[in-house]
């Protein structure tokens, strides 16, 4: 069994785009900037905002972020995308997931600007995705690319199963994985909550990806021998540990791992590369690349 060492991957990819920055800014032209809109207090974006800060200060990008309260309106919150779309010094921007009840998740991504939507969430972002045209692609699947494309693992022919079918990682994942390319070309099941012996159809591939959102709940019976197994999933559990509890992704690890080829290990696996994929979105949209 081989750990799929997302940070390692990561921190060469982030270097990569290090490079190109400094680059631009000795030409005396602006570093990429990365903006991004958080409603509410929720401690699960209130991480992954620090971190994508974080991020964004270690190669060198501008980052900004807009706090707005969890009762601000729909009207307001289009104003600041409208203000974001419209500022040349902005190259692309998120709107941090969940937003509260109140706001219409699909009406907010539509109004924001597809040239600046490095998420991947606008539907003409998506439908170029799905068309296989030139495209931002989604943070986390392209993180998951990267993760089986720089560990040479062959995807080609494979049978791959994912679980979850969310508009963010399940079924984006598996249009990736399915393309007409020598890093993809996967024969793609796409499981949910409907879907019959999943249990078996699990045990069937030789790609497996987690994205189903429960912890720990694919367990070694639902993996093959040898399999590659993708996990998505970032749970805090809590167990008697000093801290009070253990971070969990969405497959049983200690029990699933020894009958692994390869597995990503949670947290270091799948989540730093989901941010570096931002990152390279974001220098794409600096550089003007898409040709919308
Ligand atoms: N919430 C959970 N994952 C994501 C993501 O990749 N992007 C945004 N904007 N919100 C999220």
């Amino acid at each position: 069994m081989q750990l799929i060492d997302g940070k390692t991957i990561a921190a060469t990819v982030k270097s990569e785009i290090a490079n190109e920055v400094k680059k631009m800014i000795d030409a005396d032209q602006n570093p990429p900037h990365l903006a991004a809109i958080l409603v509410g207090n929720d401690p699960a974006s209130e991480t992954y905002i620090a971190s994508k800060e974080r991020a964004c200060k270690e190669v060198g990008f501008t980052s900004s972020v807009y706090r707005m309260s969890e009762n601000t309106s729909e009207e307001e919150l289009l104003k600041t995308i409208e203000f974001l779309s419209n500022d040349e010094d902005v190259n692309g921007y998120i709107i941090q997931l969940p937003l509260p009840k109140h706001i219409d998740t699909n009406a907010i991504i539509a109004a924001m600007d597809p040239k600046k939507d490095v998420d991947c969430f606008h539907p003409e972002n998506v439908g170029r995705m799905a068309m296989d045209m030139p495209c931002f692609l989604p943070a986390t699947p392209a993180g998951i690319m990267m993760l089986l494309e720089r560990s040479n693992i062959e995807t080609e022919g494979k049978n791959c199963v994912v679980v979850g079918r969310s508009n963010i990682v399940g079924t984006p994942i598996s249009i990736l994985l399915s393309r007409n390319s020598k890093k993809a070309n996967c024969t793609v099941t796409l499981c949910h909550s409907r879907t019959k012996n999943l249990k078996e159809v699990c045990a069937s591939a030789d790609i497996l990806v987690a994205a189903i959102g429960k912890p720990e709940f694919i367990t070694a019976d639902m993996v093959k021998e040898g399999a590659v197994v993708i996990d998505v999933g970032i749970h805090r559990m809590e167990d008697n540990s000093e801290k009070g509890y253990k971070i969990v992704g969405d497959v049983k690890f200690d029990e699933a791992a020894p009958k692994c080829s390869f597995i990503t290990p949670v947290p270091g696996g799948v989540g730093p590369t989901t941010i570096v994929s931002l990152l390279s979105n974001t220098l794409k949209a600096r550089k003007n690349q898409l040709n919308f």
